[in-house]
Order: C-alpha cells, then sequence, then structure tokens
C-alpha cells in the first residue's frame, strides 16, 4: 500500500508530531510506499524525521524539477543536469537519508532533452544516492525516449474515476515496457471521498478553489457524479473513498494509487481499501456512473496545465 505525504492544498504545515504519528500509523498498518517532493512545503523532513528509527521496508519516493514561484500558478520547471544533481543532494539531507528509493523528475522540461536530465538521473544511481528513476506526467513518447537511457521504474500521473486519460496510450506503453503506474490524487482531490459540498468548506488558501473542476457548475456537475459513486458504495457497505481506491487497484496489480490524507483515521480508512471486492457487475455500473470524461473541467488552470507533458 502506498500514501502521499504532504499537504499539497494549503502548504499550511500539519503539525510535526501528528504527520510524524500519521507516516508511523501507516508503516503499522502495512503502508510501506510513501511519496513525498522538494516542493511539498516541509514534508521531507517530516518524512525523514518519522525515517529515522523505522526506514527498512520503506519504499521512500521524492521528486525534483519543478521551481516554486511567488504563487502556486507561477511555477516553473527546471530539468537540467544541474539541478537533478543539486535537489537530489539537498533532499537527500532533508530527509535525513543515504539513497532515495525512488527519484522521479516532477514535471518534463521542454528546454532539456529528456535524455540528458535521465542521463543525470541515472548518474545518481550510479552514485549510489538514487535506487530507481521514474518520471511525472511524461507522455507516452517521452517515457520510450527515457527509459532507452535508463529503465523506468514508475510514471506518476493524475488517475482516478475522475480522471482516466492514462487509459488511452500512456498505460499501454507502461505495459510494454514494464513500468508501472503511480496513480496521483486516486481521490480525485476529494471529490470521491464525498466530503465537501461547497466550494466554501475548503481553506481560504486552498489552490483548489481556483482548479478549473472546483468552479461553479463545474464543481456541481461533478459533485453529481460522486454522490452517485458515493451510493454504490453506501450499498456495498463500504465507504465513499475506499470504494474510488478499489477501483484504482481493480485496474491492475501495475498500478499504485497514492491517497493524501492529513488524517489518521481516514489513513485507516483507505488502508482498508483492499477489502472491498469488485464484482464485474460493480466495475460496469461505476463505467456507466463515470465512464471516460465524466468528470468536467481541466485538471489544472491555465499556467499548470502548459507544464504537463502532452
Ligand atoms: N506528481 C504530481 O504532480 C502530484 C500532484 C498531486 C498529488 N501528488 C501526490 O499524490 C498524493 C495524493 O494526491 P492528492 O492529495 O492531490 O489527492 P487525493 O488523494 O485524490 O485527495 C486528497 C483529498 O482527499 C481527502 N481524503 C483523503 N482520504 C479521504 C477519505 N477516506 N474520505 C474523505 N476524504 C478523504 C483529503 O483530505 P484530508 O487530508 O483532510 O484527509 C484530501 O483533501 C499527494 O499527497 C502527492 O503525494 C502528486
Amino acid at each position: 500500500m502506498s500514501i502521499g505525504i504532504a499537504d499539497v492544498y494549503t502548504s499550511s504545515a500539519q503539525c510535526e508530531n501528528d504527520a510524524i504519528a500519521l507516516v508511523h500509523r501507516a508503516l503499522d498498518l502495512g503502508i510501506n510506499f510513501l511519496d513525498t517532493a522538494n516542493i511539498y512545503g516541509d514534508s521531507e523532513i517530516k518524512v525523514g524525521k518519522a525515517l529515522q528509527r523505522r526506514r527498512e521496508g520503506v519504499v521512500l519516493a521524492t521528486k525534483f524539477g519543478i521551481v516554486p514561484g511567488s504563487s502556486y500558478q507561477d511555477r516553473a520547471v527546471d530539468g537540467s543536469p544541474e539541478n537533478a544533481r543539486r535537489c537530489c543532494d539537498v533532499s537527500l539531507q532533508r530527509l535525513g537519508i543515504e539513497t532515495i528509493d525512488l527519484y522521479y523528475l516532477h514535471r518534463v522540461d521542454p528546454r532539456v532533452p529528456i535524455e540528458d536530465t535521465v542521463g543525470a538521473m541515472a548518474d545518481l544511481v550510479r552514485a549510489g544516492k538514487v535506487r530507481s528513476i521514474g518520471l511525472s506526467e511524461a507522455s507516452p513518447a517521452t517515457v520510450r525516449r527515457a527509459n532507452k537511457v535508463h529503465p523506468i521504474t514508475a510514471v506518476q500521473t493524475e488517475y482516478s474515476l475522475f480522471t482516466r486519460d492514462p487509459e488511452d496510450e500512456l498505460l499501454p506503453t507502461l505495459r510494454e515496457l514494464g513500468t508501472s503506474l503511480v496513480a496521483y490524487s486516486p481521490l480525485g482531490r476529494g471529490f470521491l471521498g464525498a466530503r465537501f459540498r461547497s466550494i466554501d468548506e475548503l481553506a481560504p488558501n486552498d489552490w483548489r478553489r481556483s482548479n478549473p473542476r472546483f468552479q461553479g457548475e463545474q464543481f456541481q456537475r461533478n459533485l453529481a457524479i460522486a454522490d452517485t459513486i458515493a451510493e454504490i458504495a453506501r450499498e456495498k457497505g463500504v465507504t465513499p473513498a475506499q470504494l474510488a481506491l478499489a477501483w484504482v487497484l481493480a485496474q491492475g496489480k501495475d498500478i499504485v494509487p497514492i491517497p493524501g490524507t492529513s488524517n489518521v483515521n481516514r489513513l485507516e480508512e483507505n488502508a482498508r481499501s483492499l477489502d472491498p471486492v469488485l464484482t464485474t457487475d460493480d466495475l460496469e455500473r461505476l463505467e456507466r456512473v463515470a465512464p471516460k470524461g465524466a468528470a468536467v473541467g481541466d485538471r489544472y488552470e491555465p499556467r499548470m496545465m502548459e507544464l504537463l507533458n502532452g
């Protein structure tokens, strides 16, 4: 099992003790795949502290390549070899470890040939600083080019009942190459957990307030889909989040969802998403209520959409 360890929406820092307790509870539950990034506030530092005496058996993933801007929308990308080397050293220091298990390029830099970025990441593997390499939000063509330089262990992209774009081209490419898909935002950024009814329930500094899927009419239409999925969950005697995660898990053993939560109860709930058995009938029902393209609105605001590798 896996979990995203970050406060990706507000960067308003969960207190350190709570974050450490959350990681420890995840490990106690058998969750051994942790996901963070150099730009997730001080998440790397907290995860590092949590793993100080519990590193064994954990697969720790972090990322580099996004350069923070003055605002969330103002971010840039730097996939240069120098930045790969520099960021890796900083992350190792923040995490307090000697080797990162899975090191991702967070966004592909259009100004740097992917061969150069992955070449530098491969050097990090040879130096013992990184065990394996991943890409995030990379196109099938980019993954193929990268994989010729060094095996790409995983590609991380958004995948859920709300975002099924990877099914067309990316997933078949990954399967051909033997690369795993790490499914981020598997709860549709919270929609599929059925916790909020209005955008006003999000914190004032929560960046989802500017996400296209959370705007006006689009929010209402997405909420209606999530409500129908929640109804199916209730009929099956599981929670909406568990059903959404079970759906991702049912798409293949090579797909690993990384739900994010800051709350121990929801962590425990999500850890039980391996329990629901989805029948063919359940999967067909979900296909009818959430077919490809059902969720409306772009995944990011225009400036952030530009950072995706199309
Ligand atoms: N590579 C990338 O570019 C990228 C982009 C985005 C995310 N990620 C990674 O993916 C991870 C997960 O993505 P995400 O956080 O964006 O989206 P997500 O997992 O789809 O949704 C997280 C939201 O769902 C809520 N939630 C979690 N469990 C729940 C439950 N059982 N019931 C109801 N609500 C629940 C969380 O709130 P609470 O915290 O209040 O529980 C949070 O608001 C992140 O932590 C990060 O590691 C990567």
